[in-house]
């Protein structure tokens, strides 16, 4: 990632360089504190919108260069339009807005967090925040030459002024918990497969243990051991061992049942025997993506010492093609004790999460279980980038995660299940098989998960199409946005801490 720059929270002052950004509304009004570091200033702004038809609507900026009567070297305007149809996401976006109108050459920013009302709310200036760092993030460490116009961001400090300087910089507290979190999910997605295979992501996730969470990692050994022949099967055409880690994080009551977040950590898809097309398959190394969401989250969640007793756990393999590879018409005998004949050998990741999730069920036997996985291009299909697809057992999960989802952003649509689809996934050889035909093809995906997490409350997410060549927002530059830890989070802080 490129260097954060240094953020901080100071009282509202006229900056003497840099860039000021300030917010104003649709009839370009400003709050009190706004108009007095404009002072005279006010006059040349209202001129300078009249010029460039700046109306203040939301989202809209207006820029002007070495304002006559103030000391800073740019001001930038940023309309939030109408204040009443702001949307509690909203904060973090415009934090977004905000710096993305900042030149990258720009040594300072000053942005102040303030309404026409009067001073944000503690929680909205740390938002603001948190949409900063969010925005500014690149992956470029692969980077050694730039071309003219190409230099690394180099905003070296953001200032959010606000009214109360120690409730706002106590807010960003647990937001920057948040953002480490989503920009480590980021780094682990973007990162290529020859650098970050199994054994090198399982190492990464040690990182966690200054945080105080417990990390243990199952080698193939172990796995064997435990049967989890689904796995290890993916991960037998590979010169790369496959691994498991449980992470856990024990904030909450003691000896409290956790809640579990799963990840699919499929460092390389090449489809294995049943080999992909060579046309953008570069992409599969973000296959990984369920399992980076986990360690974000499980890093946002200790960082900011939630109230909560959590397990994160991924299944991490390389799929790929080789002498040693499982065939199409192969038969595995997973941990449940359940047989998988192997249709398609590209359909890999529902046989590592069998594994996991009956791993967890029964091992930890947590209140609830949320995998996240690049399951399917059937979902891409379906609802696009916009939405992951939502499957679940249980109305109340899936209610909290509209519910977050309509929180920050990051959104899911619920599919459905049911005994029709399940039975196409019914194996003339074994118990069940991995693919179900080409029709409804997340969800009988979605179908072979459920028959491995047994009566525990649990929601599939199927990210392939949001957390890969995530869509430009305000908030994410990135190939990766991470998505999935903000969603999470928040579905933690809402409804599983203690108050
Ligand atoms: N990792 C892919 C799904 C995927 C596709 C993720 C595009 C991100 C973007 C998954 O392992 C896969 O290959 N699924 C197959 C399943 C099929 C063989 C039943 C698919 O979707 O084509
Ligand atoms: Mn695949
Ligand atoms: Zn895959």
């Amino acid at each position: 990632m490129a260097d954060a720059p240094k953020l901080g929270f100071a009282a509202y002052a006229a900056p003497s360089k840099g860039v000021l950004v300030l917010f104003c509304d649709e009839k370009i009004k400003f709050g009190p504190a706004a108009r007095k570091a404009l002072g005279p200033a006010g006059g040349l702004v209202a001129k300078a919108a009249a010029a460039e038809r700046f109306t203040g609507r939301s989202g809209a900026a207006l820029e002007i260069a070495m304002p006559a009567g103030l000391h800073v070297s740019r001001l930038v305007v940023i309309g939030l339009g109408k204040i009443a149809d702001m949307k509690p996401r909203d904060f973090v976006r415009f934090g977004g807005v905000a710096i993305g109108k900042v030149p990258s050459a720009a040594a300072m920013a000053t942005i102040f967090a303030e309404l026409p009302a009067g001073g944000m709310k503690p929680d909205q200036a740390a938002d603001l925040a948190l949409g900063v760092r969010l925005r500014l993030y690149a992956f470029d460490r692969y980077k050694t030459k730039r071309k003219e116009g190409e230099e690394k961001p180099r905003i070296a400090e953001v200032t959010i002024a606000v009214s109360d300087v120690a409730t706002a910089r106590k807010a960003w507290t647990r937001r920057e918990a948040l953002a480490d979190g989503v920009v480590l999910a980021r780094d682990l997605v973007n990162e290529p497969a020859n650098i970050l295979y199994p054994e090198e992501f399982a190492r990464r996730t040690g990182a966690l243990k200054k945080l105080g969470v417990a990390v243990e990692v199952l080698d193939t050994k172990d796995m064997k051991r435990l049967g989890m022949n689904a796995l290890l099967g993916v991960g037998q055409g590979s010169a790369r061992e496959s691994r498991t880690v449980i992470m856990r994080w024990n904030g909450g009551k003691r000896g409290g049942k956790p809640i579990a977040f799963i990840g699919k950590g499929v460092c390389f898809d090449t489809g294995g025997i049943s080999i992909k097309p060579a046309a953008n398959m570069e992409d599969m190394k973000g296959d990984m993506a369920g399992a980076a969401c986990v360690v974000g989250l499980m890093h946002a969640l200790a960082a900011r010492k939630a109230k909560v007793n959590v397990i994160g756990a991924i299944g991490l393999v390389e799929n790929m093609p080789d002498g040693k590879a499982q065939r199409p018409g192969d038969i595995v005998t997973t941990m449940s004790g359940q047989t998988i004949e192997i249709i398609n050998t590209d359909a890999e990741g529902r046989l590592v999460l069998a594994d996991v999730l009956h791993y967890v069920a029964t091992k930890h036997a947590p209140q609830f279980m949320i995998d996240l996985a690049t399951l399917t291009g059937a979902i891409v299909v379906a609802l696009g980038q916009e939405y992951a697809g939502m499957f679940s057992n249980n109305d109340k999960l899936v209610d909290q995660l509209n519910k977050a989802g309509d929180a920050t952003g990051e959104r899911v649509w619920r599919m459905p299940l049911g005994p029709e689809y399940d039975k196409m996934i019914d194996s003339k050889f074994a118990d069940m098989k991995n693919t179900g035909g080409r029709w409804g093809g997340s969800i009988t995906a979605a179908q072979l998960l459920q028959r491995f997490v047994g009566k525990t409350p649990w929601v599939h997410l199927d990210i392939a199409g949001t957390a890969l060549g995530s869509p430009q927002t305000d908030i994410n530059k990135s190939w990766s946005a991470g998505w999935g830890v903000r969603l999470l989070d928040r579905l933690v802080a809402d409804y599983y801490e203690k108050k």
